[in-house]
């Protein structure tokens, strides 16, 4: 089978995009959701988490040979080492969101609206961007869910002050839909695009309700779809752990990724927290009131029918 990124995805990458910071964290057991203000309370537990990420980060940062003159001062504002870490909370986060899905919506709209996007990435101007994060939507046939998702993840991840990268992974061809293999091949292209420290494994159909949902990775792996619409906003089952999800590089590549060999709807993500928990990691996850999605409705694509042997 046939993966590849094809060039109007490539536009694609360009629109996207968004990566890294702020980090938050409540350790909890897979059957816990925490409170509000118990959550708040934990940020401050990420604090060595991602100064220790950035002391690594400042003995590596001789990169900008491997830079397209684009980005120049992109790389320069990153090497800034003056720069103040920006806080955890941005000033700039709003809370709940009106989303908006209009047919109308094309991805120049979105670019338009978001000037300071660039080669699919962006990061805060005025302050150095606690972690550097890569979103990767797997992808076929989904423009229009692709284009609703992309209008409100830019300017999501702007006002986290996130530094950030969005990459879509084209499954080309009809044969059955590999969500795992996909996000796999995501991870390890990314890397070679960038030094990224953080991977979030994102539906193309799940849109976040609320800018305090943190788009960054904690000590732990983390579930970010608490709640969504088409649950009546409770946790689809105890242990689930699809839709959206963040590790880190060491997470993602301690558990050896996704199994390639799930094909069709469902299976992988029970796996994938199966992997983890043998890893003797805990699955996180943020406040069911803010980690609240809409899911976009859809029929179930052919080609990526329920997997029987999941
Ligand atoms: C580095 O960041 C500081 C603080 O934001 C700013 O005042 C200074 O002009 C920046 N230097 C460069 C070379 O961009
Ligand atoms: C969730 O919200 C979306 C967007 O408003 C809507 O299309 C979908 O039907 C909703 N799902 C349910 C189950 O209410």
């Amino acid at each position: 089978m046939g993966l590849f990124v094809s060039r109007k995805l490539k536009v694609l990458l360009f629109v996207g995009s968004c990566m890294v910071m702020l980090t938050w964290i409540s350790v909890y057991s897979t059957m816990r959701v925490p409170k509000l203000q118990e959550f708040t309370q934990r940020l401050q537990s990420l604090e060595h988490f991602t100064t220790y990420e950035r002391e690594k980060e400042s003995k590596t940062m001789k990169r900008t040979s491997l830079i397209v003159p684009a980005l120049q001062h992109v790389v320069q504002r990153s090497t800034n080492e003056t720069q103040q870490l920006c806080p955890y909370l941005s000033p700039y986060l709003q809370g709940v969101q009106q989303l908006s899905f209009s047919s109308m919506l094309t991805l120049e709209d979105i670019q338009k609206e978001n000037p300071n996007v660039l080669l699919g990435r962006y990061q805060p101007l005025e302050c150095h961007a606690l972690q550097k994060v890569a979103i990767l939507i797997p992808f076929r046939n989904r423009e229009k869910h692709l284009v609703y998702l992309l209008k409100h993840l830019h300017p999501f991840l702007q006002r986290q002050q996130v530094h950030y990268g969005i990459y879509v992974i084209n499954q080309a061809g009809n044969a059955i839909f590999n969500r795992a293999k996909l996000l796999n091949i995501g991870y390890i292209e990314a890397l070679k695009d960038y030094n990224w420290d953080c991977f979030i494994f994102h539906d193309v159909d799940l849109v976040p309700e609320n800018d305090f949902n943190l788009y960054l990775c904690d000590n732990q792996p983390k579930h970010l779809v608490v709640a969504r619409n088409s649950t009546g906003y409770r946790l689809r089952y105890k242990g689930y752990f699809g839709g959206v999800t963040a590790l880190t590089k060491q997470q993602f590549s301690s558990v050896n990724g996704f199994p390639n060999n799930y094909w069709g709807w469902g299976g992988e993500d029970d796996d994938l927290r199966k992997r983890v928990e043998l890893q003797k990691m805990k699955v996180v996850r943020p406040p069911i009131e803010i980690a609240r999605y809409t899911m976009i409705f859809h029929n179930r694509d052919s080609g990526n029918e329920e997997n029987a042997q999941r």
